[in-house]
């Protein structure tokens, strides 16, 4: 099957009450560790490539490597570019094969976001790739931040209107309180996220795509691994399951999960190489990490997102 844009499956995830998930790819295992999982469970998928990724892996590597997972699963996938950060980067990755964009305009100034993200949104459409923009800017939540600063890293909802609106945008990334990375709470820091800013944002878009960020779980036994096997990652907390499952539920149709791939791919490499001192091939310990990673994205479809079943 050729790679698909996300209109239908958000269509689908919206209606459906689900979510897709949209996992960050570096490499080969990485990929093939996801799209199996995928198939396995019948699941659509969002392959997405970060700046960096690109950088380290090389745009056309990607590209191939995800259209090759395509043919070889037959499930709908998605590739995007996740926090594009320019037009030209969004025009580079459009012209290159990608399906959807990501602009991620959200470090400027309210009117010059809708500013970039309406020219990107022009050029991809115009070439059927969708664009998913970004209101507000995610952060950690600190205890000892007043409440308006807090706030003000928040979504507006009274803005999703105009801003949705005016650029164009076929997605729209919010921020109610995750955060990227490992360490989204502080230690003894009850998780918490601003579902009262999603209903807002639902009931003055309703039938619009909502895309989380920042939505890894820190899986505690993967980094109880990394700590037993060499690693220092003491404090890393993530996002509690059951929130997610509830964002899942509503107007959100994509969440993103870098980290915990991450995580899952270091603690079980990490094991494999102490367990077996003597073994110098890297196809016994990346296998491991690709099963490693297949096993979590599975547990995220059908325990987590709900879109098992959904190709
Ligand atoms: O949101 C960012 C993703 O986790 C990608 O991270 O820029 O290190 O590839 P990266
Ligand atoms: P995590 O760091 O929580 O996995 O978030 C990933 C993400 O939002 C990528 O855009
Ligand atoms: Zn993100």
């Amino acid at each position: 099957m050729p790679l698909v844009t996300t209109k239908e499956m958000f269509k689908k995830a919206y209606e459906g009450g689900y979510a897709v998930g949209a996992f960050n790819v570096n490499n080969m295992e990485i990929i093939q560790g996801i799209t199996e999982a995928a198939k396995e469970n019948n699941a659509p998928v969002i392959l997405q490539v970060s700046a960096g990724a690109r950088k380290y892996a090389n745009h056309t590597y990607l590209t191939k490597l995800v259209e090759a997972a395509a043919i070889e699963t037959g499930v709908p996938i998605a590739l995007h570019l996740d926090h594009g950060d320019s037009f030209e980067l969004c025009k580079s990755c459009i012209d290159g094969g990608f399906t959807s964009v990501m602009i991620d305009g959200s470090h400027h100034s309210y009117e010059e976001n809708i500013e970039l993200t309406k020219k990107v949104v022009e050029y991809a459409h115009e070439r059927g790739v969708v664009v998913e923009g970004e209101l507000g800017r995610l952060a950690g939540i600190e205890d000892d931040v007043n409440v308006s600063d807090e706030d003000a890293s928040y979504t507006r909802p009274e803005e999703v209107v105009d801003f949705v609106t005016r650029t164009g945008v076929d997605s729209l990334a919010i921020a109610i309180g995750t955060s990227h990375g490992a360490y989204k709470f502080k230690p003894g820091q009850k998780p918490q996220l601003r579902f009262d800013i999603l209903e807002e944002i639902e009931k003055q878009l309703p039938n619009f795509p909502i895309v989380l960020h920042g939505a890894s779980s820190v899986n505690q036994e993967f980094v109880k691994m990394i700590n037993e096997f060499g690693g220092a990652m003491p404090d890393a907390i993530g996002i509690p399951e059951e929130m997610l499952r509830q964002a899942a539920r509503s107007a959100v149709c994509k969440i993103n999960i870098d980290s915990d791939l991450r995580l899952a791919m270091t603690g079980s490499v990490r094991k494999y190489m102490a367990e077996n001192p003597s073994h110098f091939d890297p196809r016994q310990y990346l296998s491991v990490a690709r099963t490693a990673i297949k096993d979590l994205v599975s547990h995220k479809i059908t325990n987590v997102l709900g879109c098992n079943g959904k190709a």
